[in-house]
């Protein structure tokens, strides 16, 4: 069981647009220092290839009529051997990974991610005319579910592993596009892809995986129910024991205040004092009132309704009066953008808002800041209140998959028994939200018990190691299956 195809249609560095990416960039080469004989296969997206250094060629092949190119590099930073697939369909396509420059998803997205998934089977089935083949295909997210269904027209495949970062995003697409793509008619069928008469691209994982993973404890539990499953339920509560979550880690040297390259300041738990010369740089930078008499509350994320805009939004003049400052980072809908920019235009000395993909501006709002906003409707892990914790700012979230196994709410016996790590509400309500804000704005003017507080979120050990030893475990249970 040493050697993995990791599979995912995102990793930082070379192409990021969430948290996916992030996870792709660091579980890999984590998995390799234990150990593991790792490629992560990526589409090399016009943006990658322009990025790197030329990579070498690995193979040139034609996969069921198609012609296409796997060429190989190292992912930035580590020694995780890539393998990027090349074809027009990615290669010659700028901008955003999924969606066109209006935001609507690429036309031809069940083609681009069809031929990434059936590149992904060729190799794992040995199909590929490589000499290596891995034991252990991983597949992550609706781009790669087909991978591991097609896996299952062959009798000799590799076991199979499918997390869920998100069940939000299904792949569906209608009748003639399963048609156009050649699957087999045997994968029309309720306990195979089809999902209320469409093909769900997801599906392929959930229902072909030796084992399911998906990134936190509490979110395995809500996908198995209503509303969370969002019509999987059923599927996934069948599937139950094979189903496992295992919290995402973080890369703790991307995201570490006391050596982050991208700060003003660096600072660490004993040197918090510093930690206030970063919002001084950023109040400054962003046009806000340089004042020290209250917090700074921050944002970084989708602008979507996932990430609890309909929440902040009808109580964002009264959170402003709390009082506090707010700084939000992100891009998403285009209602939200704007109701967030004429807010901020009617207070420009207590908020701004850049509506940017800024990887800089994310390091130096976690530094800047003293709570970060996080009131997710749902949240399958989280890694931005990861961040936080590990910048001591204190993460405000709502008690939902990640954020409710990762922040420990500051009650009176949490702080008193040295627990607390942050402010955490129960309901998808704006009240309870601006509850929860004011409950953190009183603990902000007592500085030393915040910074206690602070003390115990930045201790937090989120690091990668203890979840990739639940991944190489789960790698060595799919062989007694
Ligand atoms: P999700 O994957 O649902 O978007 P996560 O919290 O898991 O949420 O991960 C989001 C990741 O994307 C974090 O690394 C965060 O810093 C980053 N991110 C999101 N929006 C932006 C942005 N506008 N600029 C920079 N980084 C961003
Ligand atoms: C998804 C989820 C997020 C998770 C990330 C990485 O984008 O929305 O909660 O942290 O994937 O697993």
């Amino acid at each position: 069981m040493n050697r993995l195809l990791f599979v995912a249609s995102e990793a930082y560095p070379l192409i990021k647009t969430g948290g996916l990416a992030d996870v792709a960039g660091s579980l890999p080469e984590v998995l390799r220092q234990q150990g593991m004989d790792v490629r992560l296969l990526l589409p090399a997206y016009q943006h990658v290839l322009e990025s790197i250094e030329p990579p070498a060629l690995v193979a040139e092949m034609t996969l069921d009529g198609v012609p296409l190119r796997i060429l190989s590099t190292r992912l930035p930073g580590t020694q995780t051997q890539t393998w990027l697939l090349e074809h027009p369909l990615f290669s010659q396509r700028p901008g955003n990974p999924y969606h066109d420059p209006h935001g609507k998803p690429w036309s031809d997205n069940a083609d681009r991610f069809a031929l990434l998934s059936r590149l992904a089977a060729a190799i794992a089935t040995g199909q590929a005319g490589l000499d290596w083949r891995p034991d252990v295909l991983h597949c992550n997210d609706w781009h790669t579910g087909l991978a591991i269904a097609l896996t299952h027209l062959h009798e000799s495949r590799p076991r199979t592993v499918f997390t869920v970062h998100s069940l939000a995003h299904m792949g569906l697409f209608d009748r003639a596009t399963f048609e156009r793509l050649h699957l087999p008619e045997h994968f029309w069928r309720d306990n195979a892809l089809e999902f209320y008469n469409q093909c769900s691209f997801i599906k392929g994982g959930l229902v072909y995986a030796d084992f399911i993973t998906t990134v936190s404890p509490t979110y395995a539990g809500e996908i198995c129910e209503s509303p969370g499953g969002m019509g999987l339920e059923g599927l996934l509560s069948q599937r139950r024991e094979r189903l496992v979550g295992i919290l995402n880690g973080i890369d703790s040297q991307v995201w570490d205040p006391s050596s982050d390259p991208r700060l003003e300041q660096r600072y660490g738990p004993d040197s918090l004092a510093d930690k206030a010369l970063n919002k001084v740089a950023l109040q400054a930078s962003l046009g806000l009132a340089a004042v020290d008499d209250r917090p700074l509350v921050g944002l970084v994320g989708r602008l979507v309704e996932q990430k609890g805009l309909e929440l902040i939004l009808p109580v964002l003049e009264q959170m402003l009066a709390c009082p506090v400052q707010l700084v939000v980072l992100g891009t998403g809908e285009p209602r939200y953008e704007q109701r967030l920019k004429a807010i901020a235009a009617a207070h420009p000395k207590a908020m701004a808002v850049v509506l940017a993909y800024d990887e800089t501006l994310a390091h130096r709002i976690e530094a800047a800041a003293d709570i970060f906003l996080m009131p997710s409707l749902f949240e399958p892990c989280g890694l931005n209140q990861l961040y936080s914790l590990r910048y001591g700012t204190l993460p405000l979230v709502r008690a939902v998959g990640g954020l409710a196994d990762t922040v420990v709410d500051s009650t009176a016996a949490a702080l008193a028994d040295g627990s607390a790590t942050g402010f955490v509400f129960q309901r998808p309500d704006a009240g309870e939200l601006l509850a929860a804000l004011r409950r953190a704005v009183a603990l902000w003017y007592d500085q030393q018990r915040w910074q206690q507080v602070q003390r115990n979120a930045m201790a937090q050990d989120f690091s990668w190691q203890q979840s990739a030893i639940r991944y190489l475990q789960l790698y060595n249970a799919t062989v007694q299956t």
